[in-house]
């Protein structure tokens, strides 16, 4: 890590927000909690955390102890418990006759659908459990799980957790090279992959990366297990390669669940670190469980029997584990799952299926909101979107324009927002706003929630008084929180424990408004230094953002001899945008934009290049890749671009520098 300092001065920009949006009293009444829960979380923390425990999952055999922190930072909660996930998200819901129930709305990209119950998700479970189980799999064994977002993603995890075998699932994104590191990290049996899906219109291939990740031996390997999904011819290994119908097909549908203990690992899930090499995050179960039921039902205010909740994470984030595999069907609701991209077959995609399907609650990330804003507002009013009651952020600061723009367009000025901070390792939602108390503040994930202990720090560890920034971290263990990264426990130890004395440093610098609410300001990695005066990417991201011209900008310190670091901004215009034309047209629309940031925060903060671009380069979990942008600031050829949803825009972007 670069600089891990930040300084309050330069985000006045952000604090200076005064909008104030409370709870309607209509949502307070009707919400799952209210203020009290606060105080009741903080009378007694561990007894609170043993009652979400007890009243949100059925153990099969109750726990002793709730917390022992005894090796920490090495953490077992709800100790001597046995929980089943699968029995929990699936078949209890049928013992207590909601068995009809839709489970999954499911939308492919070329419009197919599917409607599953909860009886038939139970079903197809117990018949994958018994396949797996048949192919050799046993509790511990750990499956590589490489899928697009199709029902059997779902199906895949809830029957590796019912045999206690561990998933890892590898987004379908990444490359052969780093499925196979990541199989040969966790030493998985099995492979559960598919052909491949749609993207855009167009098939797009998963099986032939599989075969290619397998080519070399010295792999662990017994078998791989091939949805048919867009019907590609997909090479075949004979006594290797498997159809899932047939296995499916092959398997008895009756299973029993058997509790596992507390601590058995769930998943693993790879997330990148400082250094080159993936982290695997490890969870497990009656921790991760109840904290992500629990999060799921009281920062979503979940109705179980009348709400249609939208998560549009993938399957291969942590987003996609926790809030579409366990803790929506732990609660009990209704979902819809859709395979594609927003703009497929056109810019209302999204849209559409809100109103298809009455969505009530949304779950995104920022960057698809600025992307949708970029579409212009004029796409989502084609639809009725009146069944929309709140609306989620995730995955990065959300500025207060985007946040606005959420609101208003897509909310109707009606739903409340809550921007959910919290982190592969977190395991679940850590601070957010509560829907039905907190008066919300555009672009702030505000306080942390009942149960959760957060602060900012200084440099040495003090708590920061309000008004100040500096180092989120999590001053006590919580449930889901990671148990270590799997097979390095010095490394986990390192990464999160060593910088704070007993704190869990999260890598995210954080500031505290005069009332104490918490504004995260994105990694202290991407923090610049420029003439000795400490910059937030965010911040000027969030500046620029505000000018009416710009959908979207990511920011990045580039190395400078005078300055340290400068600051690069990268900006996408706005189509409906009325920019100004003619010869110097570019040079103008920075030269504006400069302007607008050194009027938002300070001169100190002005880009030293503001470069107009047609796209930005981004994963395909929607991450901007400020590496890449860094790369090309700095005059290098930007490095390995392969993880970007769209690998060409890089090179439009340096071609563009060089006119
Ligand atoms: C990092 C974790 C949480 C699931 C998706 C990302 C950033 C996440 C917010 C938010 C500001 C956020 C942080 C964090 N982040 N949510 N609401 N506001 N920043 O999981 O890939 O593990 O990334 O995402 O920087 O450390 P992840």
């Amino acid at each position: 890590m670069s600089q891990q300092t930040v300084n309050g001065d330069a985000f006045e920009n952000l604090l200076r927000e005064e909008r104030r949006f409370p709870p309607s009293p209509e949502f307070a009444a009707a919400a799952n909690v209210h203020e009290d829960i606060y105080a009741s979380a903080a009378a007694d923390r561990l007894a609170f955390w043993a009652e979400q425990a007890r009243t949100r999952l059925t153990w099969s055999k109750d726990f002793s102890e709730t917390l022992d922190w005894s090796q920490a930072p090495f953490t077992k909660w709800f100790v001597g418990g046995e929980v089943n996930a699968a029995y929990n998200a699936l078949d209890r819901h049928v013992e207590n006759g909601l068995g009809d129930r839709v489970a999954i709305h499911f939308e492919g990209e070329p419009g197919d659908t599917e409607t599953i119950t909860y009886a038939d998700l139970t079903e197809r479970v117990k018949r994958a459990a018994n396949a797996f189980e048949a192919l050799g799999v046993r509790k511990g064994d750990r499956v590589a799980v490489y899928l697009p977002m199709i029902p059997e993603a779902v199906v895949t995890m809830l029957a590796c957790a019912r045999i206690g075998a561990v998933h890892s699932v590898v987004f379908g994104g990444f490359s052969a090279d780093a499925l196979r590191s990541r199989i040969d990290d966790a030493q998985a049996k099995l492979v559960v992959t598919a052909d491949g899906t749609y993207r855009r219109g167009k098939p797009s291939s998963l099986k032939p990366a599989v075969d290619e990740a397998l080519a070399e031996p010295g792999h662990t390997v017994e078998h791989v297990v091939v949805v048919r999904r867009n019907g590609q011819d997909v090479a075949w290994t004979e006594a290797r390669d498997l159809h899932w119908t047939d296995v499916m097909e092959a398997a008895s549908p009756e299973h029993t669940a058997v509790g596992h203990d507390s601590e058995h690992p769930l998943f693993i899930l790879y997330t990148s670190g400082t250094t080159g090499k993936p982290k695997g995050i490890l969870h497990t179960t009656g921790g991760y469980l109840t904290q992500a039921a629990y999060t799921h039902s009281v920062v979503f205010d979940l109705k179980p029997e009348t709400d249609v909740y939208w998560c549009t994470a993938d399957i291969g984030w942590v987003t996609g584990h926790s809030y579409i595999t366990y803790a929506p069907l732990i609660n009990g609701a209704t979902q819809v799952m859709y395979e594609g991209t927003p703009d497929t077959p056109h810019q209302g995609r999204w849209w559409e299926l809100v109103e298809k399907y009455k969505v009530s609650i949304l779950y995104t990330a920022p960057t698809a909101i600025r992307t949708m804003m970029k579409w212009g507002s004029d796409i989502p009013a084609k639809y009725d979107l009146s069944s929309i009651r709140l609306l989620g952020s995730v995955g990065e600061p959300i500025n207060p324009e985007a946040w606005m723009w959420y609101r208003e367009v897509i909310g109707g000025g009606r739903a409340p927002i809550v921007d959910t901070w919290w982190q592969t390792e977190t395991g679940a939602i850590m601070i957010a706003p509560l829907p039905g108390v907190t008066a919300t503040k555009p672009g702030s994930a505000q306080v942390a929630l009942p149960g959760i202990v957060v602060d900012v720090v200084d440099d040495s560890g003090k708590s920061v008084p309000n008004g100040h920034g500096g180092f989120l971290v999590l001053r006590e263990p919580w449930p889901a929180m990671l148990r270590t990264i799997w097979g390095d426990p010095e490394r986990y130890r390192d990464t999160y424990w060593s910088r704070f004395e007993g704190e869990y440093f999260a890598g995210d610098g954080a500031k505290k408004d005069d009332d104490g609410d918490i504004w995260l300001l994105g990694r202290v990695d991407d923090v610049m230094n420029v003439s000795g005066h400490r910059l937030s990417t965010t911040e000027i991201e969030s500046a620029l953002v505000s000018h009416e011209w710009v959908a979207e900008a990511a920011v990045v310190g580039a190395a400078d001899a005078t300055t340290g670091q400068a600051v690069v901004a990268f900006v996408i215009l706005r189509s409906e945008a009325e920019i100004p034309t003619g010869e110097n047209a570019a040079e103008d629309a920075s030269a504006v934009l400069r302007a607008h940031v050194g009027k938002e925060i300070g001169p100190i903060a002005k880009p030293k290049h503001v470069l107009v671009v047609p796209e930005l380069p981004k994963t395909r979990s929607g991450k901007i890749m400020r590496r890449l942008l860094k790369d090309v600031a700095e005059g290098r050829d930007p490095g390995d671009a392969t993880t970007l949803a769209d690998p060409s825009v890089m090179q439009q972007i340096a071609a563009d520098l060089r006119k």
